[in-house]
């Protein structure tokens, strides 16, 4: 999927990278891109509580590739597998907004305590630069659109908070170590390798599911909150373009990653039922807590330090996740 786009401007081949989270949905897919671009070796470190093997399955037998299993939440585990490595990805966190509200501790294990065991251990390690996974959710109450980075709320859930505590103990480790770091505030997510089972999927998939399997596709509340949908290969080309960036004042900050156009929940489960040709109708329910109501990003500082151009919008997105969907789920 990746053979045809090119985010990298510097020279890969001799670079020793590790992505946590990466048997996970993004994590895969950076992956993905970096072995078919010859990175000299490629190490994913995961526990495999939201990630799955068949993810890695393509990779597993790849000469430059290895898989580590455990968890972050292990000091010893996170300085073994730094070792040697040139650049992290971190993209390993509990996600969901409703997980973290029904499981804040665990939320705070993985994504806060994980995070600083992390960065630590890439400190140790001497790694050149430590990208990490943000999110939109940072932004909270704050009522503005579109985001800007330097403005955002107060956090409204656990996991809100988990990824605010990351971009500050980032800042921290950049301020006293002196370590490049590099923060990505993904808005939504979607694509190819994103799980559509379990209580805290996502809409996207979910309403896949629903379409493919003629199931029931609920909508929160009125379906006229808004979001900012990114396509995977968005995502894998920002953390790719901040792992090989030359502009050094591009370190120690946080950007928007999405596309900087917004629909609502409605028009979305509307485009979903297009592709699929399907005319099932959605149903509404309540309204879920924790959520804020719309979003839409400001891409600009990204674009200006990054060098990140959104290439796949979300119709095109979503037809080709569709087609992932059909071939994987409709056996
Ligand atoms: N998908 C989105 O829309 C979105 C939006 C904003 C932020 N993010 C962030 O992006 C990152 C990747 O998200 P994703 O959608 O690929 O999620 P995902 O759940 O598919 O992937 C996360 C991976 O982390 C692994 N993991 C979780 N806890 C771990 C631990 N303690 N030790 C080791 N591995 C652990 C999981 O097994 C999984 O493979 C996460 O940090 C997430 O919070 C995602």
């Amino acid at each position: 999927m990746y053979a045809h786009c090119r985010f990298h401007t510097a020279d890969i081949r001799n670079k020793k990278i590790l992505v946590t989270g990466g048997a996970g949905f993004i994590g895969s897919n950076l992956v993905e891109y970096l072995l078919t671009h010859g990175a000299a070796f490629v190490r994913v470190a995961d526990n495999l509580s939201n990630g799955f093997r068949r993810n890695l399955e393509p990779f597993m037998k790849h000469d430059n590739f290895e898989f580590v299993e455990g968890t972050i939440t292990d000091e010893n585990f996170c300085h073994r597998v730094c070792e040697g490595i040139n650049l992290v990805s971190h993209q390993a966190a509990l996600g969901s907004v409703p997980r973290s509200i029904a499981f804040p501790l665990a939320t705070h294990a993985a994504n806060a305590t994980g995070f600083l065991n992390m960065i630590n251990a890439a400190r140790n390690a001497g790694v050149e630069r430590f990208i990490y996974a943000s999110s939109s959710s940072v932004y909270g109450d704050e009522p503005n659109l579109p985001k800007r980075e330097e403005r955002i709320g107060r956090p409204l859930s656990p996991y809100a908070v988990s990824k605010l505590a990351n971009e500050l103990y980032a800042n921290v480790f950049a301020l006293n170590y002196g370590m490049n770091v590099i923060g990505l505030r993904y808005f939504n997510v979607f694509g190819p390798n994103q799980d559509p089972n379990g209580p805290y999927a996502a809409a996207i998939p979910l309403f896949m599911d629903a379409v493919i399997h003629n199931k029931t596709a609920f909508i929160n509340g009125d379906g006229n909150q808004t979001r900012d949908f990114t396509y995977v290969e968005n995502a894998v080309q920002a953390n790719v373009r901040a792992m090989f960036c030359s502009d050094a004042n591009a370190f120690g900050k946080v950007y928007n990653v999405a596309v900087g156009e917004n629909v609502t929940i409605n028009n979305l489960f509307d485009i979903i039922a297009a592709a699929a040709g399907s005319s099932l109708k959605p149903v509404h329910r309540e309204d879920r807590p924790g959520d804020i109501r719309d979003s839409l990003a400001d891409i600009s500082l990204a674009e200006k330090f990054l060098g990140y151009q959104p290439q796949v919008k979300l119709e095109a997105g979503i037809r080709t996740t569709f087609e992932w969907f059909k071939k994987t789920f409709l056996k």
